[in-house]
């Protein structure tokens, strides 16, 4: 179906009408480095990245005109069906056309009109964490920051952000999980994890020995965090940890601390890249980041 804007027409995509169009956005060096993304080589190889991206898609993937132009200046919908009620969805525009708020305008209307079909219950943009005029895209459309996930793309290890918005907003009962370690020497274990990882130590009480101590992924309250906790009797868990940096250096990291490692770096078939290594207490750590391939 055919839905207007303001200043554009959202037609349903025709790759054979409007593929020239989308080919000279495709290939444009400049266009793909803000994309994160390579540049397609020819006319095949955009025809190609639309029909993997959006093949089965038909009636939810529009071209964006101008209002009284047939230019194909831009795509937005979501991708090709993987079966789940909650679509992931990207828009690409181009480069002359940048900055004056289209895609913003595009997208308002886009979601809302996803959103109200019965078989979609939620919208998610998994966007590069550097690609700020795309995350100026999600808000626009009422799109907030539910997760983080890590990526490896273009050979860079980067973060995707997951911006999501759901038909039926629900207040979640549970905001965070918080795990709890029980540790010989909070401290101690408290600065192998900050030098390591990165983490940050919201605070600590214990003198002259620190009792416990909250470590947070950021030092934004509310941010995921993990409680040490000082004890004598000590059963042994395993923590899971997705990181969002190379993992071959945190394992570097960890092998100059002189931690036993249990399991080296080794790339899994659900495209990951995991280690796992023992802190002093005998407690297993699993390291999750994105895969080297
Ligand atoms: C992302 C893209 C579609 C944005 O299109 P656009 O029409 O230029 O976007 P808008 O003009 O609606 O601007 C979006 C937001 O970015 C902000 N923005 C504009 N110029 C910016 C700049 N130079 N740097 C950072 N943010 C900027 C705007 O303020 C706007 O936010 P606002 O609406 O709250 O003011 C376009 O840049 C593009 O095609 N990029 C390459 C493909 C891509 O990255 N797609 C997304 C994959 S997830």
């Amino acid at each position: 179906m055919q839905l207007t804007t303001e200043r554009l027409d959202l037609v349903p995509l025709d790759v054979e009408r409007d593929l020239a169009d989308l080919h000279t956005m495709f290939m444009d060096p400049i266009w793909a480095a803000a994309a994160y993304a390579e540049p397609t080589a020819d006319l095949a190889a955009s025809n190609a990245r639309i029909v993997e991206d959006y093949g089965d898609n038909v009636g939810l993937i529009w071209a964006l005109r101008l209002h009284g132009s047939s230019r194909a200046i831009g795509l937005i919908g979501v991708y090709s069906d993987q079966g789940t009620s909650i679509r992931g969805i990207s828009w690409y525009l181009h480069r002359d056309l940048w900055g004056r708020g289209l895609m913003g305008e595009a997208a308002r209307v886009v979601v809302e009109h996803l959103l109200a079909l019965p078989e979609i219950d939620g919208i998610e943009a998994w966007i590069d964490a550097r690609n700020a005029r795309s995350i100026g895209v999600a808000r626009r459309a009422q799109l907030e920051l539910a997760g983080r996930l890590p990526r490896r793309n273009l050979g860079e290890v980067s973060q995707w952000m997951v911006m999501a918005r759901a038909a039926e907003p629900v207040a979640q009962a549970v905001v965070s999980i918080r795990p709890q370690l029980p540790v010989s020497d909070v401290a101690k274990t408290a600065d192998l994890l900050v030098q390591l990882l990165g983490l940050q130590v919201i605070y600590q009480f214990g003198e002259p020995e620190v009792e416990f101590a909250r470590l947070g992924v950021s030092r934004w309250n509310g941010a995921p965090v993990l409680d040490l906790q000082r004890s004598t009797e000590i059963s042994p868990v395993t923590l899971g940890l997705d990181i969002g940096v190379p993992v071959d250096s945190v394992h570097e990291a960890v092998v100059a601390a002189g931690l036993v490692v249990d399991a080296a770096p080794a790339d899994t078939p659900w495209s990951r890249r995991e280690f796992a290594f023992r802190l002093p207490d005998g407690h297993t750590v699993t390291v999750s980041g994105a895969s080297s391939g």
